[in-house]
């Protein structure tokens, strides 16, 4: 071939290869993205969330948390991160006002790779290893993460409010959100594995316990649902554990809570209500290691989402407002 020339196939590629560099997708990523790049970024990223842990057990329950809500508002793109800017970011949403925490244990992480490797890592990729870590830390599986995520230039409210489903939610509702994430019923039922830790405040669930207490439909353990009245109160904000069995382990407690219907957020219990994820509930109940290999290989699916193609990307150097 003439020197100058490009051959059909290669032109093929390198328009694909141009389409994915404009998209941003997820194609793009690899477990090998920094190796050269900034080799010292996993041990950093681990220490820092492991500090946290330390000082605070529930940190690592908060920085999950922030992936998952991260990922399914335009991707995985630190656009949750962001403080208001010129317009309100996703901070001050339904699901995420008084609720999502955990924003300063990515800050230090952030902080502490940035003087290691300067302006190399996005937010978005820091936050998907942390993630990553916190449930190795709390006893979950690991697994490798894909990088080479870039950071959006703005956050949307709306999308926020339109994305995450709510702890009223029934199963045909769960099962919808995921799958317009191109996330399979499975894979949701796996990943609300993830109430294995952390904490809820009374308002996402009153309405379950009460319910409980009048009889009225409510899949609920009747000792359950008074023990939740009574840690309650009248406080809205007060903190309950999501899983009862084990509150602070990454393991199957979640599922054999649901199977006695002592699922905290009605959108817990439909998991397990007569519907279509019984069997693997119960699966999962009894198998923690099928749970532990399910749940990594959907984190893995969940990392993979990717921008809307023609975003505004780059690597931000605070997380918490574009360069
Ligand atoms: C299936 C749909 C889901 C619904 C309806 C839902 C809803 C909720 C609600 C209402 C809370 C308590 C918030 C508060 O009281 O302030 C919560 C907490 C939490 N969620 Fe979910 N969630 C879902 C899926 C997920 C997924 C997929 C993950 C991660 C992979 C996740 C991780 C967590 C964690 C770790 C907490 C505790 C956070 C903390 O203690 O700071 N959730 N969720």
């Amino acid at each position: 071939m003439a020197a100058g020339t490009v051959s059909v196939p290669s032109r093929v590629l390198l328009l694909s290869l141009a389409f994915l560099a404009a998209a941003g997708t997820a194609a793009a990523l690899s477990t090998k993205y920094y190796d050269k790049r900034c080799p010292a970024l996993q041990p950093t990223v681990r220490f820092a969330v492991a500090r946290a842990v330390a000082a605070d057990t529930n940190a690592g329950a908060a920085v999950l948390r922030l992936f998952f809500h991260d990922c399914f508002v335009n991707g995985c793109d630190a656009s949750v991160l962001l403080d208001d800017g010129a317009a309100p970011g996703e901070k001050g949403a339904g699901p995420n006002a008084n609720s999502l925490r955990g924003y300063e244990v990515i800050d230090a992480a952030k902080a502490a790779v940035e003087a290691a490797c300067p302006g190399a890592v996005s937010c978005a990729d820091v936050l998907a290893l942390a993630a990553r870590d916190a449930v190795s830390l709390l006893g979950g599986p690991s697994w490798n993460v894909r990088l080479g995520r870039r950071d959006a230039r703005a956050a949307s409210r709306d999308a926020a409010n339109a994305n995450l489903p709510g702890p009223g939610s029934g199963l045909p509702a769960l099962v919808a959100a995921f799958r317009a994430k191109g996330l399979s019923a499975r894979d949701m039922t796996a990943l609300s594995g993830a109430h294995t830790v952390g904490r809820a405040r009374c308002a996402t669930f009153r309405a379950r316990a009460s319910a409980g207490a009048a009889g009225g439909g409510e899949a609920i353990n009747g000792t359950f649902a008074a023990e939740l009245r009574e840690a309650c109160g009248g406080a809205d904000g007060a903190l309950v554990p999501l899983d009862a069995v084990t509150p602070d382990a990454f393991d199957n407690g979640y599922f054999r809570g649901l199977v006695e219907r002592r699922g905290l957020l009605h959108s817990d219990q439909e998991l397990f209500s007569g519907g279509s994820q019984d069997t693997l509930v119960r699966r999962y109940a009894r198998d923690g290691a099928a749970f532990a290999a399910d749940f990594a290989k959907a984190m893995v699916r969940m990392g993979n989402l990717a921008p809307a193609p023609g975003t505004p990307l780059e690597v931000r150097v605070s997380c918490r407002r574009p360069n």
